[in-house]
């Protein structure tokens, strides 16, 4: 029975079999996503991850590899009758090298882990986002993971030198620590960064590192409508070189983030688009040039700036606590998708209109990183397994020359829509790289391509 041999490899306690303890491994953070698991795995080494993967292969069982599950695309969670490999015991965060600025850990260290080691170092990780607590750096690669500063450091991808992964045969591929400069042949690491656990199981990542900077400031800015927000958001790029994000968000969200999570409004002045505008500086306080460029867009009562830790964590706030604010009115279709900035504003506008087109009665919240193109559609109303304002949103972004994911991936939620964007040729040469790597078809199956 493949039960006893993943309790052989990973004992007693770290295979979950008994439904209770199955359960939080089984369901999405969205909740519109869950399928019941054969078992829940929990290796403690990449040794175990090989054996566990062999076992698998031999009993023709699939394998969905769990970080945080915080993914939003259904990618972390069983269809129905695989196991559930959980990364969460590999969560060791090596020595920061504080001369190259880079440190290896473990595919389960979160990344507020990190984090906290690599600023004790006087660093600090290239990408952050709000679900920092929870999800893990494997998780993170494997969806390539954007956030709040692409527009600075760029998405997880850039942030890997090397790594250590596990094959769906048991083979481990180890490439440690890895060099800043390593032209050996394709580029294995960057490979799997996107590849949503279908091509390997990632145990261990090196990362690079980025400098901390000495001042920052976080401002709140409202504007009359997304155009004009969408424009301010490119002037302030163009201009303030200290600029790290760039972050749209609307009355309406707003509006949830004050009722579910008990934030205040930044200013009593109320307006349909808001920017959250966070600049940082090694040599001077950025708060000055952050205000004056603000006074060039003459926003009157609508624009408060904040320097110190909490008044700007307290402004993160509005912007960050989105998602939970959406989760707790209901269970949301999430798109996230990426438009050219020309169309932005456009996509912010149409979004709503497109879903109440196809469903009256759906509520839609907008927001996102403006300044990578990336706009997160919410949808609030129709049942989870009801596509049709998913097909409208998407329909859309392909119309204003986007892609159908920006930063949390296919999963399982846009399978259909990966060959509408990237055409039958892309996704066949994706298919090839996935059957030679992973020829029985165990890893992730239902995500990215159809089995
Ligand atoms: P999981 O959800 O566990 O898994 C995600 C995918 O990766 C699955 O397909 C899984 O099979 C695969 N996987 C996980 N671990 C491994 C591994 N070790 N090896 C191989 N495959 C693996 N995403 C962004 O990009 N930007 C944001 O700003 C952002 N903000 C968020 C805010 C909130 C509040 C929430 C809930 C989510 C947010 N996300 C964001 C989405 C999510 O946090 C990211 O996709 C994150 O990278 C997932 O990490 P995880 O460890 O939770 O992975
Ligand atoms: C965000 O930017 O807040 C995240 O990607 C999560 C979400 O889309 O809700
Ligand atoms: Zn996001």
């Amino acid at each position: 029975m493949i039960s006893d041999d993943l309790r052989d490899i990973v004992g007693e306690r770290h295979c979950l079999t008994d439904t209770a303890l199955r359960a939080s491994y089984e369901t999405d953070w969205t909740r519109r996503f869950s399928g019941s698991a054969l078992a829940v795995v929990r290796p403690g080494s990449a040794k175990e991850v090989a054996a566990i993967l062999r076992a698998c292969v031999s009993a023709g069982v699939g394998v969905v590899p769990q970080g945080g599950n915080t993914g939003l695309v259904g990618g972390s969670v069983p269809r129905g009758g695989e196991v559930v490999l959980s990364l969460l015991r590999l969560n060791e965060v090596g020595n920061v090298d504080p001369d190259a600025g880079e440190v290896t850990v473990g595919a389960g260290a979160t990344l507020a882990s990190v984090q906290a080691a690599a600023r004790a170092a006087g660093w600090e990780v290239g990408v952050d986002l709000g679900a920092r607590d929870s999800a893990t750096i494997g998780g993170m690669v494997a969806t390539n993971a954007g956030g709040v500063n692409v527009l600075r450091h760029g998405p997880m991808r850039r942030q890997i030198l090397g790594f250590e992964a596990v094959m769906a045969d048991g083979t481990i591929l180890r490439r440690l620590p890895g060099m800043p400069k390593d032209n050996t042949g394709y580029d294995l690491g960057a490979l799997l960064a996107g590849s949503e656990g279908t091509l390997a199981v990632i145990t261990q990542v090196r990362l690079r590192l980025v400098s901390r900077l000495a001042h920052r400031a976080v401002a709140v800015a409202g504007f009359e409508n997304a155009t004009l927000a969408v424009a301010a958001a490119a002037r302030l790029r163009r201009e303030l070189g200290s600029v790290l994000a760039l972050e749209l968000f609307t009355d309406a969200g707003m509006e949830l983030v004050m009722r579910h999570a008990s934030v205040a409004a930044p200013f009593s002045a109320r307006r349909p688009a808001y920017l959250l505008i966070e600049a940082g500086s090694d040599e001077r306080d950025p708060t000055d040039g952050l205000v004056a460029a603000l006074e060039a867009f003459e926003l009157g009562d609508a624009a408060v700036v904040a320097s110190d830790p909490g008044g700007r964590h307290r402004l993160w706030q509005l912007r960050e606590r989105h998602t939970e604010a959406v989760n707790a009115e209901g269970v949301p279709h999430k798109l996230d998708v990426s438009v050219p900035l020309a169309r932005y504003a456009e996509m912010v506008d149409r979004a709503p209109v497109v879903v109440t087109a196809v469903d009256e009665g759906a509520r839609t919240i907008v927001y996102g990183h403006v300044g990578d193109g990336n706009v997160h559609v919410n949808v609030l109303g129709p049942s989870a397994d009801d596509e049709q304002v998913d097909d409208a949103v998407l329909e859309l972004v392909l119309e204003l020359g986007g892609s159908v994911s920006a930063e949390h991936g296919i999963g399982v939620a846009k399978v259909d829509w990966l060959v509408r964007d990237r055409g039958e040729d892309a996704v066949d040469a994706m298919r090839a790289i996935k059957a030679a790597w992973d020829p029985d078809g165990i890893l992730n199956p239902g995500v990215l391509f159809r089995p």
